[in-house]
């Protein structure tokens, strides 16, 4: 009898557990959440002792450590496209031929093509709730200005809230500009030069010392001042055409004000969650910190030890925190999958007029965004699930961003597409401890859509060899940066060739400091061999695709502007204070 009773208890247990264990593993929610140029160095949980991270460090103790963590690239709009799809940003077209890698203008025509598959479309049609709050980067509208095309509710998204471009200097007054000066570098003195040919020809034609023939040629010279005049207005309402915050298709703020926008992204955050508390949903939280403009709440306006850029984490920090606190308030720590990463590495060049750094930190590792080495493109990786994942442990083999997208899908039960190749693996074998050694044997590092590097993982060795065949031109000063230059740059005169590549084992010189040789390794022309196997294996996998990043995508085009106001030249609304206003005051 007693025998019988506990075969029955046991009986029930695992019939207990086994459901509350698919229950927790069937459709589990996700919180992806992005930081914007935030360095791997940064972070309490990867040994920053200075910078205060408390809740991303908790979040770090609950789960699993990535600590060779890899950005698909080390750049905004092809990363972000690539951890979306779960594909090198080659392959959708997201990868530029000019050194100018991501959009700068919200009427551009380019952005993240109709036919790719996001996580959150997938997700969508699975029944998920999908959010995106923060920053999109991957494009707006195509033909016309109401077509949105490349908007995130046309890519699975069910509500957004955020801006569709980036947080720019120029988005701030007083915190200078970095569209100006790149444009200053490369186009002012032509511009000038056209434009002051083109006005003093107008005006002596007018005032009767020059003739300009009828005909084709003064419809060439109208039309040209006219589009040239078009450009000055450009430049000079840069803030007002491109800084502004939508909530789905609407423009609720033109130009978009710094004023609390943490605090607003996280209160959407929050009431997303707490809307969706009984059905399955994911956000993709995508954070404008720490992107300059940096800007900080008077909460946390000059209380960290590390300037503008400290504040401006540590308030990140705060929201990720009050994020944690909704699900443990929801009751959802179990259900939910929280991940934590940067889209790349921290911006070393950046530093504001006034000398102060805006760039953060990248631990040992060399250089910074825009470039492959692995200061650029090892970011954090967070990622917890308890009961689902181990706890505090550290995983430190290579890993994608790209991996996002399979593992979430999978979760959700819901088959990966066929059609397509997709980069990126299953994590949950990793994360579960059930294999050892990540599938990423072969990494390719593009610089936009040049093949800049290369990572071996040997599946029977601790060897992690990475293999450059250019690196870009650094300041001989030795500021781990770029020379007299904003960003690093891909090709032409800023970059060095290397043939042989130049060949390092990241294992042993993390910090890319000691280029091997043929005498320092005696494997050197056999792991070079291998590495360009393996790229000949994945250049012919890829396919012609059209570019979203050429300069006729890229360049504003004046019939795609979005404007809230009537008035074009001052486009302007501010439905977010006035709903502020509106609201009871008690
Ligand atoms: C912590 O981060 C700050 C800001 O990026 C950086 O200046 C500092 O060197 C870092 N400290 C450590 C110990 O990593
Ligand atoms: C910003 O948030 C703080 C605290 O949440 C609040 O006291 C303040 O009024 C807000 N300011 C604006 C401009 O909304
Ligand atoms: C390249 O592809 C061939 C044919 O599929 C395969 O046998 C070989 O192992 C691959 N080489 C590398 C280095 O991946």
């Amino acid at each position: 009898m007693r025998k019988m009773r506990i075969l029955v208890l046991l009986l029930f247990y695992h019939y207990a557990t086994k459901n509350a264990k698919s229950y927790r593993t069937s459709n589990p929610n996700f919180i992806l959440i992005m930081a914007d140029d935030l360095g791997i160095g940064d972070l309490g949980c990867y040994g920053n002792k200075t910078l205060r991270t408390h809740n991303i460090d908790k979040l770090a103790k609950g789960g699993v450590t990535f600590t060779q963590h890899i950005a698909a690239s080390p750049l905004c709009t092809p990363s972000r496209a690539a951890f979306l799809t779960g594909r090198y940003p080659v392959r959708s077209g997201m990868a530029a031929l000019s050194n100018i890698g991501v959009f700068l203008f919200s009427a551009s025509s380019g952005g993240l093509p109709t036919e790719e598959i996001t996580f959150a479309k997938l997700l969508k049609q699975k029944g998920y709730s999908t959010a995106l709050i923060g920053k999109w980067h991957l494009g707006l509208n195509c033909n016309s200005r109401d077509d949105f095309c490349h908007h995130p509710l046309n890519h699975g998204f069910d509500y957004f809230y955020g801006l569709t471009v980036t947080s720019l200097r120029d988005c701030k007054p007083g915190e200078g500009s970095v569209f100006v000066a790149g444009v200053r570098a490369y186009l002012a003195t032509p511009l000038q030069l056209i434009g002051i040919t083109l006005i003093s020809l107008e005006v002596l034609h007018y005032i009767g010392f020059l003739r300009i023939p009828r005909g084709a040629l003064r419809y060439f010279f109208l039309i040209s001042t006219v589009l040239f005049g078009l450009l000055l207005i450009f430049f000079y309402t840069f803030r007002y055409l491109n800084c502004f915050l939508m909530r789905n298709q609407q423009i609720i703020q033109q130009p978009l004000s710094y004023k609390n926008l943490t605090q607003r992204l996280t209160e959407e955050a929050i009431q997303f969650i707490g809307r969706n508390a009984d059905t399955p949903f994911l956000l993709f939280l995508s954070y404008l910190q720490v992107h300059t403009a940096l800007y900080a709440s008077k909460d946390f306006k000059g209380k960290s030890k590390h300037g503008l850029y400290g504040d401006a984490v540590e308030e990140m920090d705060w929201s990720v925190g009050k994020i944690l606190d909704v699900l443990e308030k929801w009751n959802l720590n179990d259900k939910t999958l929280v991940y934590f990463t940067s889209d790349q590495g921290a911006h070393v060049e950046e530093v504001s007029s006034t000398g102060e750094v805006h760039g953060g930190y990248n631990g040992i590792y060399k250089g910074g965004k825009a470039t492959n080495w692995e200061g650029g493109i090892r970011v954090p990786g967070l990622l917890r699930w308890p009961g689902m994942v181990q706890a505090g442990v550290h995983i430190d083999e290579p890993t994608s961003n790209m991996d996002i997208f399979p593992t979430v899908v999978k979760l959700a039960g819901i088959p990966l597409p066929k059609d397509r190749i997709i980069d990126g693996h299953d994590l949950m074998p990793l994360l579960q401890g059930k294999i050892l050694r990540s599938e990423h044997e072969f990494l390719f590092h593009y610089c936009n859509a040049y093949l800049n590097a290369v990572r071996w993982h040997p599946g029977n060795s601790e060897s992690i060899w990475k293999a450059f065949f250019f690196t870009p031109n650094f300041d001989p000063e030795g500021s781990n940066g770029c020379y007299n230059s904003h960003v690093c740059y891909c090709y032409g005169r800023l970059v060095t060739h290397h043939n042989p590549p130049l060949l390092f084992d990241i294992s042993r010189d993390p910090g890319e400091k000691n280029p091997l040789t043929p005498e320092t390794e005696h494997h050197f022309y056999e792991i070079l061999d291998i590495i360009q196997q393996a790229v000949n294996n994945h250049t012919k996998s890829l396919h012609i695709v059209s570019n979203q990043l050429s300069w006729g995508n890229i360049l504003w085009k004046p019939w795609l502007q979005l404007c809230c106001s009537s008035i074009f030249l001052s486009c302007y609304c501010d439905h977010e204070s006035e709903e502020k206003l509106s609201l009871p005051t008690a």
